[in-house]
């Protein structure tokens, strides 16, 4: 076991945000901020994560579960503040801690890593990961020495206009040795631009007490991209969006148009699958290989099975197995299971019903609460008649049958093994194996009646 700790700091209301939602539960790729901080700190090797929660506290405590210990920050008086509230949790603790925002999403475990053993390799008692960027505003800048030696960090709100124009930026991440840090945020003082107690100002403390400090410079600015508004929370999803299709197409999948295809975190994709443009790709969605999705899909939480063909389609919470081709203009809608070898053409509905293998429903047709057996063929515009206004009731079509033309089965009913109902019925009984049912007016033809119409 390392011992190494991460503190994740996601207390803040994030006003910049104008949300009522935390901060850090706004979603990126699909995913809430903190939950891609808490897979970095996993992937960086700490034994134990600690979060620090206040506004929205239960919402954010909610999300997290049992991924993390939660500690509560009362009052927002500032970042050195929240890591304070960590030092119950840590008081026999002897060894690093790692300090994370919970509002930098595009956070990669490996930089966490590194950073931290780059850290132990210099023995200083506390190390900030550092950036260099064009467009510095709003992060603290690092200052240095003539000899290069990290002095400390200037907030924004209280730089100078030549610290402005420092490029070097505080990311936020720190590595910093326990107990000494609790030590240190206990001298703490709020006498600043904005009141508040700066986790920053630890580094001028360490040096007054003649500690080392480390700054410890990373390549990739993006990385550490701290988010405070909706313009750099949509920066950010365009990163992340452009790094989860890289990941993708570098295990075998084809994105025919990456600026029109959204995919999130959590979706995965078998190799040799090919993704039209402007397709939408959400949540616990699964596909298999040699699939052609697109153009113009949306899934979420959807399983497809390898070589499925779907096009201009939208699909929720169901399920689609092997070799299926559907579409255009489909609605595949909660607890539907489509099974291997369907066909499922224009203008279709599906809700609540399991359609077996190889079965057909060509066209302009609605399926809700049934039980369609294998080999079926529903004609042009089917429809389960499945709601009489207070209850739901459910349609079985056994193995085989032939639903004739724009026909409704009134539920509950069952159209028997093999049997055939005849174009344009409305069926309110069952209809046992291998008949057929048919159920309409029945046509007179009457000679001579439009001349004589026409006359009158
Ligand atoms: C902070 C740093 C800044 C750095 C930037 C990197 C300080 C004083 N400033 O500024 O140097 O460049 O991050 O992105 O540390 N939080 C709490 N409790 C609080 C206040 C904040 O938990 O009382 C949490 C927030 O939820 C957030 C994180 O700490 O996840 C950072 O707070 P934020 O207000 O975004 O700090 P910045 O102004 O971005
Ligand atoms: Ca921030």
């Amino acid at each position: 076991m390392s011992d190494l700790v991460a503190v994740i700091l996601a207390a803040g209301k994030g006003t910049r945000m104008k949300s009522k939602l935390p901060k850090v539960l706004h979603k990126v790729g699909g995913k809430p901020m903190v939950e891609h901080v808490l897979q970095a700190a996993e992937a960086s090797g700490a034994r134990k994560k600690i979060v620090v929660v206040g506004f929205g506290s239960e919402k954010v405590t909610e999300f997290l579960g049992k991924r993390a210990e939660i500690v509560l920050q009362k009052e927002q008086l500032g970042t050195g503040h929240a890591v304070l509230q960590a030092e119950p949790l840590l008081q026999e603790f002897v060894g690093t801690i790692l300090i994370l925002c919970g509002d930098t999403p595009l956070l990669e475990g490996q930089e966490l890593k590194s950073f931290y053993e780059e850290h132990k390799a210099s023995g200083a008692a506390a190390s900030v990961l550092t950036a260099c960027t064009h467009n510095p505003t709003g992060y603290g800048r690092i200052l240095r020495e003539d000899n290069n030696n990290v002095m400390g960090i200037v907030e924004e709100k209280d730089a100078s206009d030549e610290q402005k124009t420092i490029c070097e930026i505080n990311t936020g991440i720190y590595c910093v040795e326990a107990p000494l840090l609790f030590e240190i945020l206990h001298t703490l003082s709020c006498d600043n631009a904005q009141g508040e107690y700066y986790l920053t100002d630890i580094l001028f403390k360490l040096r007054e007490k003649g500690q080392k400090i480390c700054g410890i410079v990373t390549k990739d600015f993006p990385m550490i991209m701290g988010i405070n508004s909706r313009r750099q929370l949509a920066e950010a999803e365009s990163i992340m969006r452009g790094r989860i299709l890289d990941k993708l197409m570098d295990n075998g999948v084809t994105i025919m148009d990456p600026a029109s295809t959204f995919i999130e975190a959590t979706v995965e994709i078998g190799a040799d699958t090919i993704i039209y443009p402007f397709t939408w790709l959400e949540g616990q969605t699964n596909i298999g290989e040699g699939a052609i999705i697109g153009p113009q899909v949306r899934l979420t939480n959807v399983e497809v099975g390898s070589e499925t063909q779907l096009q201009f389609l939208y699909g929720h919470d169901c399920k689609v197995e092997k070799q299926v081709t559907a579409g255009p203009y489909v609605h595949l809608r909660p607890d539907t299971v489509i099974r291997d070898n369907v066909k499922i053409g224009n203008f279709v509905e599906v809700k609540n019903s399991t359609v077996g293998v190889g079965s057909k429903l060509p066209h302009l047709t609605y399926i809700g609460d049934s039980d369609i057996g294998s080999g079926v063929n529903m004609g042009c515009g089917c429809i389960t008649v499945n709601y009489n206004g207070k209850k739901k009731y459910r349609t079985i079509i056994e193995d085989n049958a032939f639903v004739g033309c724009n026909s409704n089965l009134v539920a509950p009913v069952k159209i028997g093994e093999g049997s055939f109902v005849g174009a344009g019925s409305t069926i309110t009984k069952d209809i046992p194996a291998n008949a057929l049912g048919v159920g309409r007016g029945r046509q007179i033809t009457i000679k001579d009646w439009a001349e004589k119409y026409r006359n009158s």
